[in-house]
């Protein structure tokens, strides 16, 4: 965006001073300290100081980096000097300054290039690494395009990206190159920034990756065959380096230091309705009957900008919604909840209490000169509250905790890149401890500080709930507040498409619970799309239907009986996997396992697993091919090693290749890995009457002797009371020994009051046996059978 021109940049050379520190070395290099500090064993921070001096605290990204204490060697030479952990070690050249990171083995996890190991002109730097053909770039959150980013430059500024007002960004809908025409699928920048860069070889299947803790404009350039660099326009270098070598190892120490997506309530996971308009009470309340009517199972009805008062933030418009809080009721009698948008931006209107509040409060970001900034949202001149700032996070939590006790179960915050529309944002300023920051240091971190003080409200107002916020933009750790949804996507197959690797990606760098709009937001939908977009949501974290306004309608029913029935049918589907799709969830809120996860995550040294943009596994037992083009009648996938069952024929099918299947309009093809046991319920039309007497437990039959775990986890999906022990955990193993099968399983936690489960039945799939019930499903059971 504002790079200054490379040649002038300085490089550092000299290494003039070298001090032992706790957990590494600082240097002193020409007239910058650079230390190298390992957090982990497997995680090594490198800090570049401005003016000999560091930044304690670069971003709200990192919770907390002290793991105890690291055994570290240091071996200085005349010209190197070597610091390693049992996993890492770094080797850095005294003249000239370079330094190359190994794993304990020897392998590479990062080369500088000799005279740019690091080099700077003003606060901008860059840093160049060498990098082979044979090196994957995998991570950098929320892009376009497919896996690999080599080849790429990709920028790191959040951006509301169907604005044609930008931040010295081209942006423009008409335009030809693609990178600048956000109805494109290769458009960058997009809403949410998170600056973790993976680096994966071909060779050996070995995972590296960065995380550049900076809040700053960042960009990253993979377009060179052997080089990458990684530039910020402001902001210091705090870099963390991880070893891996598997994703998984390297997902698990990044959200050790930002955070896991905490436990989301089960209606979260359920069909949610939304669209932009103009709804009145009564209208949204005959949606909701509609769907009852026609037995379409949905969970949440949203209210988009409407229903405020002229888009003042945290006001109803009386004449569209006379008796919100009847309305709210109404709907939780026939088990939906509510959400409605909250933005940022706060309508500059003297008079209006929350204006004036945020104003002599004072707030609100100001100017260079110390005014309240002004930018423009949907209610015109609008002021930004300045949630760098404690107080003002405070503030809005406890706006939000007033506007949810209406009844409304959730928020969901638009617009916090912060998009400021025609109003140029650069003379905003932010205040953090009374200083006076430029807007660059923390735009990217908005979103995140704005779910930040939301998720602070609505937890101190119902202190026993689980709440839920959706947000756009968003920054490393954003996981620990919201959840994401990726923008104004188009009605169109490339997007949604383009919808799997973004998914996914976003999903490696920390952030699992995310979704694309269903149906597409820009543009009409049409027929076929709609129903395919339906059958992918039922296996997108999020599963949301939302739509622009203006265009035509696309309800699951809004194309006639035909497609009515297929999007029902995906619906259903989805709701028969909830208790897998909730095991899943609560398994990822403590270890950081993804959800809707790349082949790499679990195949990394399969290298057509490594790039494949085009399935994924949701959860580690269910393999998803999404229909991604109009008129499909057969699909080409790829199958990753091991056996596989075909969840319609229940076909066994070898693994390691790619296959071709039928595809036929009611189904997308899923595929089971051998050896995984699903737990399936009976279809309900709303997560608030989910309280199954019974689950079926799917087994699909392994085909090598082995033992296979899968985890079923229920407990009353609203409150934290299963963090201490309010739940039921059933660990259920298949064991095959010869012709022997052994399926057992163990019961932990201490159950919960609002549990009406009491049995099982047990399937099997790859074998023919009969049904078993298991008529205390509370405790251990063992089932064992031949074949
Ligand atoms: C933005 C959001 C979109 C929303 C609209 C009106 O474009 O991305 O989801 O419907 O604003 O609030």
């Amino acid at each position: 965006m504002k790079m200054s021109a490379e040649k002038y940049f300085i490089a550092l050379e000299e290494v003039r001073f070298v001090t032992p520190i706790t957990k590494g070395v600082e240097l002193l290099v020409d007239s910058e300290k650079v230390r190298f500090e390992f957090v982990k064993d497997d995680v090594l921070k490198i800090k570049i100081s401005q003016a000999q001096s560091f930044d304690a605290k670069p971003t709200f990204a990192v919770m907390h980096d002290e793991f105890g204490p690291v055994e570290t060697k240091i071996e200085e030479t005349a010209k190197t000097v070597k610091v390693s952990s049992s996993k890492l070690s770094v080797k850095i050249g005294k003249s000239p300054f370079k330094f190359d990171v190994f794993r304990a083995d020897g392998s590479k996890v990062i080369a500088s290039v000799p005279g740019a190991a690091y080099k700077f002109i003003n606060d901008q730097w860059i840093v160049e690494r060498k990098t082979t053909v044979d090196d994957v770039f995998l991570g950098l959150g929320e892009k376009t395009g497919g896996s690999d980013l080599k080849g790429r430059f990709l920028t790191m500024w959040n951006t509301d990206i169907l604005s044609p007002n930008s931040d010295g960004i081209a942006r423009d809908t008409n335009s030809e190159n693609p990178k600048e025409n956000p109805r494109s699928d290769m458009y960058d920048p997009y809403y949410i920034s998170i600056n973790l860069l993976y680096n994966v070889s071909k060779v050996d299947g070995m995972a590296s990756a960065s995380y550049f803790d900076n809040g700053y404009c960042m960009h990253f350039d993979m377009q060179h065959e052997s080089k990458y660099k990684v530039m910020a326009e402001g902001g210091q270098l705090t870099e963390y380096v991880f070893a891996g070598p598997t994703i998984k190892e390297v997902l698990k120490n990044f959200t050790d230091l930002t955070g896991v997506m905490q436990a989301p309530p089960l209606w979260s996971l359920g069909h949610h309705q939304c669209r932009w308009h103009n709804y009145s009470q009564k209208q949204w309340l005959d949606l909701a009957a509609i769907y009852r009517k026609k037995k379409i199972p949905c969970d949440t009805l949203w209210l988009d900008i409407d229903y405020m008062d002229e888009y003042r933030v945290f006001t109803w418009n009386k004449k569209q919604f006379p008796d919100r809080k009847k309305a709210f009721s109404d709907l939780k009698e026939d088990g939906f909840r509510a959400i409605t948008i909250v933005d940022p931006g706060v309508k500059y209107d003297p008079g209006y209490p929350v204006f004036d509040e945020g104003f002599e409060k004072n707030l609100f970001c100001k100017t260079d000169g110390g005014q309240t900034y002004i930018g423009q949202v949907w209610p015109g001149r609008t002021a930004f509250p300045d949630f760098v700032k404690e107080s003002a996070r405070e503030w809005w939590g406890r706006l939000n905790a007033e506007h949810v006790e209406s009844g409304l179960a959730g928020i969901w915050n638009d617009m916090n890149e912060p998009a400021t529309g025609a109003i140029s944002p650069s003379s905003m300023r932010w205040d953090r401890d009374g200083g006076n920051h430029p807007h660059e240091r923390y735009h990217n971190q908005y979103g995140m500080l704005m779910a930040m003080g939301t998720v602070q409200g609505l937890k101190s107002a119902r202190p026993e709930y689980r709440t839920f916020v959706l947000s756009r933009a968003g920054f490393a750790g954003i996981q620990r507040y919201a959840a994401n949804w990726t923008g104004d996507n188009c009605s169109d197959w490339s997007h949604l498409a383009m919808s799997v690797p973004m998914n996914c990606r976003l999903n490696i760098c920390g952030q699992p619970f995310v979704g694309s709009d269903t149906g597409g937001f820009c543009d009409d939908t049409n027929e076929e799309l709609l129903v395919r977009w339906y059958q992918y949501s039922a296996f997108q974290p999020f599963m949301r239907n939302h739509q622009c306004i203006g265009n035509i309608d696309q309800y699951p029913w809004s194309f006639g009986k035909k497609s009515e029935k297929l999007i029902k049918s995906a619906i259903e589907l989805r709701y028969q996997f909830m208790p897998y799709i909730y095991s899943v969830f609560m398994k990822s809120t403590q270890d950081s396992t993804p959800i809707q996860t790349p082949l790499s995550y679990y195949w990394q040294d399969d290298p057509e697993a490594l790039v494949n943009s085009r399935e994924y596994m949701f959860g580690d037992a269910l393999l998803v091919a999404p229909i991604v083009e109009p008129g499909a009648k057969e699909r080409t996938l790829y199958l990753p090693k091991g056996s596989w069952y075909d969840f319609y024929t229940n076909k066994l099918l070898k693994g390691g290749k790619y296959i071709t299947v039928d595809v036929e309009i009611d189904k997308i093809p899923l595929f089971v890995k051998a050896g995984s046991v699903i737990p399936l319920a009976e279809v309900v039309q709303s997560t608030m009457f989910y309280q199954p007497k019974e689950l079926e437990l799917r087994a699909y039959l392994p085909t090598k002797k082995g033992k296979t775990v899968s985890v079923l986890h229920e407990d009353d999906g609203i409150t934290d009371r299963w963090k201490a022990g309010d739940m039921l955990q059933t660990t259920i193993t298949l064991e095959k020994t010869g012709k022997q099968y052994k399926l057992s399983g163990v019961i932990d936690g201490n159950g919960f009051p609002e549990n009406k489960r009491k049995s099982f039945v047990v399937s099997f799939v790859g074998a023919d046996v009969a049904d078993k019930k298991v008529k205390d499903g509370l405790t251990n059971f063992e089932i064992i059978f031949d074949n």
